[in-house]
């Protein structure tokens, strides 16, 4: 009898529960962790570069290291990576990923599947197959997996490749200009990267411009990337030069800082300093947001590192917020600050809109309907919209039982919110927000002691 080996392929939340008490303020500072994109393409740019990269500041959390796993599959050096400690990676070069043995598990991160895909897909003669947790294997890949093809590459997946399990026959590939129908740095990101396998020259445009960490890498590494066009939406990155180890420092998170700069602004009585928070332009829409809103904020101590702008936030608690509107080419600017912004709409004065985020529908949840649904339970008025949300200001929430959904970012937005209710809350399924924050709830009890 063969015992059979069986994969586990996906990681089921477990129902941790947080309890939260309404009606305290939050005063002191925190210091923000790595940034989680920068985080994966440190650990990608570095592995296909000549040479040894050190990585100081990387985000100690699930999605980052299910890329540090995946890569080692493919043959990386990677070292245990220890909280807050510097590690160097042994590059492989640009053809040096073994065809692994096993199955490259991506977890709940997106942007490691949709960024392997492009990795991989150059990689000639290699097959590789990657899959996530029951979230990711929902969200879609052809929007990756479509380009890819174009350039030459051979993915396949469920549903007609947009879904994974998805299987890479690494193919030759040929560069190409592809307009990308939605501002999606994941897409964006991948298809540089098959391009630096790719003959010639690859062009991606965009509607919008999204994040810009890609790109600032490969420069910072040595790659030929060029930025043009009307807003810098038109990468153009040319195959041939080798990329060369560096040491990066990844500064903290915006993302993360968000939790905190809209607490700190709609919490009574509130005062925090937030250090460590990249400042990129890419990703800095929750601040024009803020200034709609009328927050009470300053920005001290800037300076730049690793090609990232970064500086510290004072918030303080403002009385009188306005309601604000969100649409248009600044939604990849603050794609993932939606959900807090979202609990920010209730304790401002009038009627808030989000508009054209329809991407928030593909996300880990499908973020418009998951916040609308959990946020009523504390008595937000709100109404979903196929592209958004209208929000009712001037909220008075009561404690509830909430769920993240197994949403990282749902989590800490409700946790936020239950500040504010009249009364405990509960939180189920807080664990999430390990997945880029696993020191949120330390942090949220050491500011509100
Ligand atoms: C990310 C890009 C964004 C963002 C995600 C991280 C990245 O996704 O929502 O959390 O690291 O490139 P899209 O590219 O799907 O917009």
């Amino acid at each position: 009898m063969f015992l059979q080996k069986s994969y586990q392929v996906f990681n089921l939340k477990m129902n941790h529960i947080r309890t939260i008490k309404g009606g305290v303020n939050l005063k002191g500072k925190v210091k923000v962790p790595g940034d989680k994109s920068i985080s994966h393409r440190a650990l990608i740019i570095g592995s296909i570069a000549k040479g040894e990269t050190t990585i100081e500041g990387f985000l100690h959390s699930e999605d980052p290291l299910s890329t540090a796993d995946c890569l080692r599959k493919l043959g990386v050096k990677i070292p245990e990576i220890k909280k807050n400690e510097p590690f160097t990676i042994s590059g492989l070069g640009l053809d040096g990923f073994k065809e692994p043995k096993e199955i490259l598990n991506c977890g709940n991160s997106g942007t490691t599947m949709r960024l392997l895909m492009g990795l991989l897909a150059g990689q000639e003669g290699k097959n590789f197959i990657l899959t996530g947790d029951i979230s990711l294997n929902e969200r879609p890949m052809g929007r990756v997996g479509k380009p890819l093809s174009l350039m030459g590459g051979k993915i396949f997946g469920r549903e007609k490749g947009n879904k994974a399990p998805i299987s890479i026959d690494g193919n030759k590939l040929k560069g190409c200009v592809i307009g990308t129908p939605v501002a999606s740095a994941q897409v964006k990101s991948a298809i540089l990267l098959a391009g630096l396998k790719a003959s010639g020259t690859t062009s991606v445009i965009e509607p919008a411009s999204s994040r810009d960490h890609t790109e600032r890498m490969l420069k910072a590494f040595g790659a030929d990337i060029s930025i043009r066009g009307e807003l810098g939406r038109n990468v153009v990155i040319k195959s041939g030069s080798d990329l060369i180890g560096q040491r990066i420092l990844i500064p903290g998170d915006i993302s993360s800082a968000s939790f905190w700069m809209i607490a700190a602004s709609i919490v009574p009585n509130s005062e925090v300093l937030i250090q460590n928070v990249g400042l990129n332009p890419t990703r800095t829409g929750i601040l024009n947001v803020m200034d709609s809103m009328g927050c009470n904020y300053e920005i001290l101590d800037k300076s730049t590192i690793a090609g990232e702008p970064i500086g510290s936030i004072k918030v303080k608690t403002s009385n009188n917020l306005r309601s604000f509107t969100i649409e248009g080419d600044i939604l990849p600017k603050l794609i993932d600050e939606i959900p807090i912004l979202t609990v920010a709409a209730c304790f401002c004065n009038g009627v808030s809109e989000i508009k054209d985020a329809q991407e928030l529908r593909v996300k880990e949840t499908d973020r418009l309907k998951v916040m609308a649904r959990q946020l009523q339970k504390f008595g937000a008025e709100l109404t979903e919209k196929k592209d958004g949300l209208i929000i009712n200001g001037q909220s008075k929430f009561h404690s509830a039982e909430v769920d993240s959904e197994t949403d990282h970012r749902v989590a800490m937005s409700l946790a936020i919110a239950s500040l504010l209710a009249n009364g405990t809350s509960k939180i189920m399924r807080a664990d999430a927000a390990s997945v880029s924050y696993p020191t949120f709830w330390e942090e949220l009890a050491k500011l509100t002691n």
